[in-house]
């Protein structure tokens, strides 16, 4: 959807130039989450080096919890200490954006070589939700022309109609169309409205208590110089820390960062820092943009709020500090300033990335659809590791004796599936298609009734969902909002609700009872590629997982984990088909419309090739159940249009067959995926009369097919894109991750 991030640097000093490329390269990596306008603000005047005793450097001169150095409460509000930031918005690209603060800067001839020995910037990359993608409409959005209070919003505010009412009635004038408009607004009223000035992250808190909807936003301000508050709820957003030796600090980095995630982690007053240590703190809605500087992250929990000032954080619960005052029967003071209750800090486990900095990288490649197509050899295996038995070097798969697949994660809950009513797995787009690749495999091996639920439609049509019933919920993101709001509702009803994401650490990982990661490493291409078949493969591995105990599956389940562990390989020999589908993209390039054509396991391999050519490649596609051919689409084929059918070997492959001559009766131009050494189909479509081409794939167990099958039809829709010079990696009004319902 959007994404945010932030730098905080505290006694690190950096000059302007250093500290807007720290902020355009966040968002860089934050922009497939949202590409469509950005924005950023910084400071304009540079902070005096700070004296040993912290003070100049702090600004407000008072540790991170709010209060001022000697226990008093701040004074009243008065006028901003500091000139308005700047704040640089631009329509379009990341690259846009750093075009036109450059020159916005030249301009206003500010210098870039200034050092900032304290500084907070923060910034945010744009997938509209409410108003066009013009730079008026772009984050940051401010308080007033003097920016007095600047944020930077990922979610949407659906309360935001009432409160920009309030607003407009209390002589706010609102200038854009977001809703994200009234949060500086509302923080600027009640700034205005306290007789006393309260630290900035209890008014936040006060702000969060009006908001209503989802969102995780950077907030800073001229009246709270050098001060920023992070906070969130129901959108992601992580916290790094990387401490710097400066000369002569005692202890170096290592004991500074400890120092910094004290108490462990905020659990009392936050550590004072000695003044000659440096600190940064970096914000983002997710680790790719974090990674680079650091892997050391506090992942934000909902309600938490992230005070950073004077080179320390101390981090809240909005929802705790209500709970708190309500138990206090102190709500009432929660509106004025005297009298209020002072929020408990909370502590939250430092954790470390797993990811590698090479991940978010191209790594050669041209685009990260054609990096993460390509990685599915490695992606597959790792979505594997330590769960399938006997794979690895020496491993004899053919050798008799049990296999067996271990997921941890579902260890403690396999007998509660078992005896469950049913399954129902809940998804959107790709991930959907993947529940359907796999649902044949659960149901064969499982033997219990398994439905798979577009999440949108579930709760559109407030599907019955009993105690008895395993939710099974499956996101590359673990983010995506209809998901969510699916196993919320799941979860109200009594399922056992189970997490399959990429995720860890995201709100459907964390939300549900348990889960398992699917490993496929960071996926940063809007069109999903290795999520997809690490997802089937995690399906299945659950299948096999919950049919352990099944001695009449015994064989079945034998034949699929040796297909697992032959999969890396397949995959490999699958992708040699690079060139042959990117001769296959020129003759369908100058087409309107291509239809796809699978029944059985490979149903969703139809769905999910015609996904991937309309999403990317911009061409109408539509995948069609071969079986409902007679039903109405055999109407649109004639000699003039291209159809992709999939005809590999499975019990299916006598249907297709009668598929294609049917097709081919009509004269269509077809392009079939079959396995190496098909005869019958050689047969078929060989002859130089019919226009026929085929995509020869290596054969696996049949319903591990899917996983081969999508292969050579990713690298087809990534080629089909190049060729009709469409954006791969940021399709048109798409975004990775859909936040927003
Ligand atoms: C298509 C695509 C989308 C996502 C869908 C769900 O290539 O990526 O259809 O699959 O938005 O996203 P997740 O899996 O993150 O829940």
């Amino acid at each position: 959807m959007c994404g945010i991030f932030g730098y905080y640097n505290y006694r690190v000093p950096h000059s302007r130039q250093e500290i807007l490329d720290c902020l355009l390269t966040g968002l860089r990596r934050l922009e497939y989450r949202g590409y469509d306008s950005a924005g950023v603000c910084l400071d304009l005047e540079p902070v005096p080096p700070a004296t040993p005793d912290g003070a100049a450097a702090n600004g407000s001169g008072g540790p991170a919890n709010g209060s001022s150095a000697d226990g008093a409460a701040h004074g009243p509000p008065g006028a901003p200490a500091t000139p308005p930031p700047l704040v640089i918005k631009a329509s379009g690209k990341i690259a846009e954006l750093e075009r036109k603060a450059y020159e916005e800067l030249r301009e206003r001839e500010v210098d870039l070589t200034s050092v900032f020995h304290v500084h907070v910037g923060i910034a945010h990359t744009r997938w509209a939700t409410h108003g066009p993608p013009t730079a008026t409409n772009a984050h940051p959005q401010v308080s007033s022309p003097a920016h007095e209070f600047v944020v930077v919003h990922n979610g949407i505010i659906t309360n935001f109609k009432a409160l920009k009412g309030f607003l407009a009635g209390k002589g706010f004038h609102f200038v854009s169309d977001t809703d994200t408009e009234v949060i500086p607004k509302l923080c600027q009223f009640l700034y205005a409205s306290s007789p006393t000035k309260v630290p900035l992250s209890e008014l936040v808190m006060d702000v969060m208590g009006q908001l209503e909807g989802a969102y995780a936003l950077l907030l800073k301000s001229t009246h709270y110089p050098r001060e920023v508050v992070a906070c969130k709820r129901g959108s992601p957003l992580i916290l790094g820390l990387r401490s710097a030796p400066t000369p002569g600090s005692a202890g170096g980095a290592a004991a500074a960062l400890a120092r910094a995630v004290s108490g462990e982690v905020g659990a009392g007053p936050p550590a004072k820092r000695p003044a000659a240590e440096g600190f940064e703190c970096f914000f983002a809605s997710d680790a790719s943009a974090v990674v680079e500087h650091t892997k050391k992250v506090i992942v934000l929990e909902d309600s938490d709020v992230v005070h950073l000032q004077g080179g320390a954080y101390t981090l809240f619960n909005a929802a705790e500090r209500n709970a708190e005052l309500a138990a206090a029967g102190a709500a009432g003071a929660a509106a004025g300033g005297a009298g209020r209750v002072p929020p408990v800090a909370v502590s939250r486990a430092l954790q470390t990335l797993e990811m590698e900095v090479s991940q978010i990288m191209k790594g050669g490649y041209d685009h990260y659809m054609q990096k993460e197509i390509h990685e599915q050899p490695e992606s597959i295996f790792q979505t594997m590791r330590g769960r399938v038995s006997r794979m690895g070097a020496g491993a004899d798969a053919a050798a008799g004796g049990e296999r067996c697949i271990k997921l941890g994660g579902l260890a403690e809950h396999v007998e509660a599936m078992r005896s469950g009513r049913r399954i129902m797995f809940v998804a959107c787009g790709t991930s959907y298609h993947a529940t359907l690749a796999a649902r044949q495999t659960v149901e064969d091996l499982v033997s219990i009734p398994v439905a798979c639920e577009l999440a949108s439609d579930l709760l559109d049509r407030r599907c019955p969902i009993f105690r008895d019933d395993t939710c099974v919920f499956v996101s590359q993101s673990g983010e995506t909002a209809d998901t969510l709001a699916a196993l919320e509702y799941a979860k109200a009803r009594g399922a056992l609700c189970v997490g399959i994401t990429n995720t860890v650490g995201s709100a459907i990982a964390r939300s549900t009872h348990c889960g398992v990661h699917i490993n496929a490493g960071c996926e940063i291409g809007v069109a999903s590629t290795k999520a997809y078949t690490s997802q089937i493969a995690v399906i299945t591995m659950m299948a096999l997982a919950l049919s352990e105990d099944s001695i009449s599956k015994r064989d079945k389940r034998n034949a699929i984990i040796d297909g697992l562990a032959e999969l890396p390989e397949k995959i490999r020999q699958a992708l040699k088909l690079d060139l042959e589908m990117r001769r296959l993209a020129g003759t369908l390039e100058g087409e309107q419309s291509l239809l796809v054509f699978g029944r059985g396991y490979n149903y969703a391999t139809a769905l999910e090739a015609a996904l991937k050519v309309k999403e990317v490649a911009l061409m109408h596609s539509e995948g069609i159940l071969a079986g409902e051919m007679k039903h109405g689409p055999l109407a649109l084929v004639d000699d003039t249009m291209p159809i992709l059918a999939i005809a590999t070997k499975d019990s299916m492959h006598p249907k297709m067959l009668s598929v294609i001559q049917q097709l081919l009766a009509r004269g269509a131009n077809l392009l079939v995926v079959c396995n190496e050494g098909d005869d019958d189909l050689e047969e078929l479509c060989g002859s130089p009369d019919k226009r026929c081409s085929l995509i020869r794939v290596p054969q696996v167990v049949d319903c591990l097919q899917p996983i081969v099958n999508i292969v050579p039809l990713q690298l087809l829709s990534y080629h089909l894109t190049c060729l009709r010079g469409h954006n791969v990696d940021q399709p048109r009004n798409l975004a990775k991750a859909v936040t927003v319902n």
